[in-house]
């Protein structure tokens, strides 16, 4: 039996015996005293009774064990033409200082932080020093708009945000200060304070709440030390897309994490210790929480922030650079960013004059993986290309060829074995187990292994609701799928309103309440189609109310405006046709799944419960037309 057979088998036969030994490599105050409590079903906890503090574990440890001088984190930002280094050291004195800063400003145990920052050296700091002190951090991709960090803080309630003046896209300043005024305008809650790092691109005007960064750090006196917390107390809320217009706050306990993420870093990613490992992603995503902050500092890796994209910063050899000049083992990214690199430079002239000989891996992940950008990597950069399959709920790879215990063939197209802990279920709409080679929606028989979410942030049902109801005893990916007769898994897409454009998980039912809010509109559809750059793109069909006329552009465009106000940039909405019907069963669902097939180009059976044939032929050039490449 091969390595990972034995580690798989071994995890589902005793998990707590397989899981116990994963924790022995993390610092426990307090050891665990039940290693997985499965008292009260379907809530599940892991390493009941122990305690323990992530930044500890991240930093402390490292420097108190020899590695103070050794480089925690490198910051390489070239949009601002700067790098900056920091020693384990150095980077758990800035975290001690800034956790000593949010202690004078009242952050204790428990209390939530709101982090909404561009890829700077202090958010990562923050989110340490809120793990130092057991303030649960809530971290906000950059690129979401006001009324979506209203949400957010309505519902962490946090006491305090910690924000900049602005983040920096490619050669534009986004000032982030006027999206944060909004925000909190626009929530019910309101934070006591909020901190703003001024950065000099942009400098941001303050008002009474904002207190000044740099002023404070300069003023800190002492270090704090870190809090013990309990294994099962959350570390982090990360809000994720679901069906509707409310985020589902995915809770990230402390000590299953630190489990969970420090046995991947030696057995998914086979980097340690003295390393470097870069995820080329956001800390506003699970990727950038779990890969460029935790995993890699609680493994005493080097971590790599980087502030740039793949292309135009300042072309499409950014990433060879960053790799050979930092001496990158392990390149973790989406599979968007090499599909941007291979437009702009097919042939791959720009790795000339880079010394990748250092580089080992590449892992991709965020979205599918097609077989063409998995080929056109592996032949250029001669090295295992790893898809891996996660999700912001389990904070680590369901699924992955475990590069530290014995890889496995690779096929193309298929994210291979699942990870231990996880019994992975292909099952039918009647719940039983699909044949190999037939899709179904991909499940995981409870109990989830450590790091996946216990629950959703204070709202349980919700948790149940979601993910659990469908199928009792079941964990529910929202992913379809199928095994082939080997045994590796396919993930094909979601079977739920969410979809993944350039890795990024946003939802077309959230879209579709933005859209039907306008005053013109009466019903709407939107559904995520192909892209060759982004993977996939949404794409709106709007039908107006009885007796309203509108310009059909300027009310796509004025759509389209909404979207990025309300959502924002990211949601990307560019497609909006308006229509005269739209297409539904005879108990009036509307055919999403048939709409995308169509404009996805496949030959999609028309569902036998179609109320109006006529409604979705006269919309078939419509679909067609706006899915050309060009
Ligand atoms: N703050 C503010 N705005 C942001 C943002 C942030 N942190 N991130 C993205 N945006 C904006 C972009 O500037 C863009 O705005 P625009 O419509 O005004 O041009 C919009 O959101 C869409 O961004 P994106 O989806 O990233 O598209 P892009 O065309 O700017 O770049 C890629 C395309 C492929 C280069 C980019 O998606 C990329 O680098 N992907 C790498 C993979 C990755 O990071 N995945 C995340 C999960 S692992
Ligand atoms: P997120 O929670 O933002 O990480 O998005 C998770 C979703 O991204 C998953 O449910 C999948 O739909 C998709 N996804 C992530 N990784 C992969 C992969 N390797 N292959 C296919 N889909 C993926």
């Amino acid at each position: 039996m091969g390595r990972y057979e034995d580690a798989f088998r071994r995890s589902l036969a005793d998990p707590a015996g397989f899981w116990a030994e994963a924790a022995a490599a993390v610092d426990w105050y307090q050891d665990p005293q039940v290693i997985l409590d499965d008292s009260n079903p379907p809530f599940y906890k892991w390493f009941a009774g122990g305690t323990l503090n992530t930044c500890y574990n991240a930093l402390d440890r490292h420097v108190d064990g020899g590695r103070g001088e050794q480089h925690a984190l490198i910051y390489d930002s070239p949009v601002t033409g700067t790098a900056k280094t920091f020693t384990y050291r150095q980077l758990r004195d800035e975290t001690a200082r800034f956790a000593a800063v949010l202690k004078g400003l009242d952050i204790q145990k428990g209390d939530r932080v709101v982090i909404y920052m561009p890829m700077i050296p202090e958010a990562v700091v923050a989110m340490l020093a809120c793990a130092r002190l057991g303030a649960i951090h809530s971290v906000v991709f950059g690129g979401f708009a006001a009324h979506e960090l209203a949400v957010r803080i309505d519902d962490a309630t946090p006491k305090l945000i910690v924000s900049a003046s602005c983040g920096i896209e490619g050669k534009r300043i986004i000032e982030y200060k006027p999206i944060l005024d909004k925000a909190i305008d626009e929530a019910v809650h309101k934070p006591a304070a909020t901190v703003i790092v001024q950065r000099p691109q942009a400098t941001a005007a303050m008002t009474a709440r904002d207190l000044d960064w740099h002023e404070l750090m300069a003023a800190a006196t002492g270090l704090a030390p870190c809090v013990a917390v309990d294994a099962t107390d959350p570390l982090y809320i990360l809000y994720t897309s679901g069906t509707t217009g409310k985020p589902k706050g995915v809770v990230r306990d402390n000590g299953g994490h630190a489990a969970a993420l420090t046995w991947s870093m030696r057995n998914v990613y086979d980097t340690g210790a003295g390393e470097v490992f870069w995820a080329a992603s956001d800390i506003g995503w699970v990727v950038g929480h779990s890969y460029i902050v935790y995993a890699p500092l609680l493994a005493g890796c080097t971590t790599i922030l980087y502030e740039g994209k793949p292309v135009g910063t300042p072309d499409a050899g950014a990433f060879w650079r960053v790799i050979s000049e930092h001496n990158v083992k392990s390149l973790f990214t989406a599979p968007t960013g090499f599909r941007a690199i291979r437009k702009e430079d097919p042939q791959g002239t720009l790795t000339a004059g880079y010394d990748l000989s250092r580089f080992r891996y590449l892992f991709l992940a965020g979205e599918r993986l097609d077989p063409d950008t998995y080929r056109w990597a592996a032949d250029l950069l001669k090295v295992p290309v790893i898809d891996h399959w996660w999700q912001t709920e389990t904070g680590w790879a369901i699924a992955a060829d475990p590069m530290g215990l014995d890889p496995k063939p690779t096929k193309p197209g298929s994210p291979t074995f699942p990870m231990p802990g996880y019994d992975l279920r292909i099952l039918d709409e009647d719940g039983n187990e699909a044949k190999p080679g037939d899709t179904g929606h991909i499940a995981i028989r409870l109990p989830l292994p450590p790091s996946c979410l216990p629950t959703l942030w204070h709202d349980d049902e919700g948790f149940i609701r979601s993910y659990l109801a469908r199928y009792p005893g079941y964990y529910l990916t929202g992913d379809g799928g199928y095994r082939d007769a080997d045994g590796y898994l396919y993930v094909m897409g979601r079977t739920d309103d969410v979809i993944n454009v350039a890795g990024h998980r946003l939802s077309t039912g959230e879209m579709e309440e933005v859209l039907a809010s306008h005053p013109a509109v009466a019903e709407c559809a939107v559904f995520g189609v192909a892209d060759e750059l982004k993977g996939e793109v949404p794409r709106g069909l709007v039908v107006l109310k009885a007796g309203v006329t509108a310009d059909p552009e300027a009310l796509a465009a004025e759509l389209a405006a909404m979207i990025r106000e309300r959502i924002g940039p990211i949601a990307a909405l560019r497609t909006i046709d308006v229509v005269p019907g739209l297409p539904k069963t005879r108990s009036g669902k509307i055919l999403r799944k048939t709409m995308r097939g169509i404009a996805n180009g496949k030959d999609e059976p028309v569902p036998s419960t179609i109320d109006d044939p006529a409604v979705l032929a006269g919309l078939r050039p419509i679909l067609l037309r706006r899915n050309d490449p060009g």
